[in-house]
Parts: structure tokens; sequence; C-alpha cells
């Protein structure tokens, strides 16, 4: 095999290793108008994507996540937390990059299309069992994208 055809082997093994998982919009206030559209939702590993069902992700562990959306906003600067969301409290996910410029093109245009990706730290700490977990990404105005989906921690 020649080296170029071992990179494209590479990279497809990456492409189809990384699984679009089904997600949910985050719910606002009536009336309150939305700013941005999340188009896709991938998580690495999931081989449960297959099935619809949550990614079961070991502990501990690193899981790549990445989603593609389209900001109504402008953005300088771009934050962005994961929480653990539950009908009482969002508890937010300690040790990851809150800056999300890092990883994404900032400052963000509205109507542009990009993606943001993170090496997401599962920590053995986590208590193991099925989350929602409400990702959001912002800028300065606090106008915001925002999605729920779910992960499954096991030991
Ligand atoms: C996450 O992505 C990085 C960079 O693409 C890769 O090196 C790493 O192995 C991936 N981790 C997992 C758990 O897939
Ligand atoms: C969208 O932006 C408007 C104007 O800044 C703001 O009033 C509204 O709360 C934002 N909606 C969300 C869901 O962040």
């Amino acid at each position: 095999m020649t080296s170029y055809n071992i990179l494209v082997l590479f990279a497809i093994v990456a492409f189809v290793n990384s699984e679009i998982v089904n997600f949910e919009e985050c719910t606002y206030p009536e009336g309150t108008p939305l700013n941005c559209t999340i188009h896709e939702v991938r998580v690495n590993p999931c081989k449960e994507a297959a099935e619809s069902k949550p990614c079961r992700l070991k502990q501990p562990s690193k899981a790549n996540i990445s989603f593609d959306y389209t900001a109504d906003f402008q953005g300088d600067t771009l934050e962005t937390t994961a929480y653990w969301t539950s009908k009482v409290i969002d508890l937010p996910l300690l040790g990851m990059d809150t800056n999300a410029c890092a990883t994404t093109t900032c400052p963000v245009q509205p109507g542009q299309k990009q993606t943001y990706h993170i090496e997401l730290p599962i920590s053995k700490t986590f208590p193991s069992k099925t989350y929602k977990v409400k990702w959001r990404l912002w800028n300065a105005q606090e106008q915001e994208c925002c999605f729920i989906f779910q992960l499954k921690l096991h030991k």
C-alpha cells in the first residue's frame, strides 16, 4: 500500500468511528427567540449510536464530541460549558476547557456554518449512570447555541 492509501484508510476509519447521535433542542420560556441551529452532533466512541441508544463511555476515558452549528449572532469570544441536566438543576461538568474559540472559528459570524469539537475527559469520580447532557455555547451578549443528548457512563 502506498502511504497515500494508508492515509486515506486512516481518514475513513476516523470518520466511521465518529458516530452521529440523537439530540434535542434546549427549551426556553415561550416567545424566546432562538439564535442558533444545531445541524449534527457526533461522539467517538459510540457504537450504540447505530441502535439510537445513549453512548456508553468507560470511566476514566476521553470522548471526542463535536457538533456543527450555525449561529445567528456575532461573537468575538465564545464560551462553552456542558452540564448534567435535570428538572431541578444544571450541574456544570468540571475539567473542560470553557473557551470555545480554542476549537471553533472566532469571531463567529451570523449564518456561517462551523464546527466545535472537544476531547472531553470522563472522570472516574462521576457517578456511573445515564446522564442528560446539556451543551451550551454563547457570546458576550448571552446569545447561545444549545442542545441536549444522553451519555451512559460505566466503570
Ligand atoms: C479524539 O481525537 C483525537 C484527534 O483527532 C485523537 O487523537 C484521539 O485518539 C481521539 N480520541 C478518541 C477517544 O477517539
Ligand atoms: C436570542 O437573542 C435575543 C436578542 O439578544 C435574546 O433576547 C434571546 O434571549 C436570545 N435567545 C436565546 C435562546 O438565547
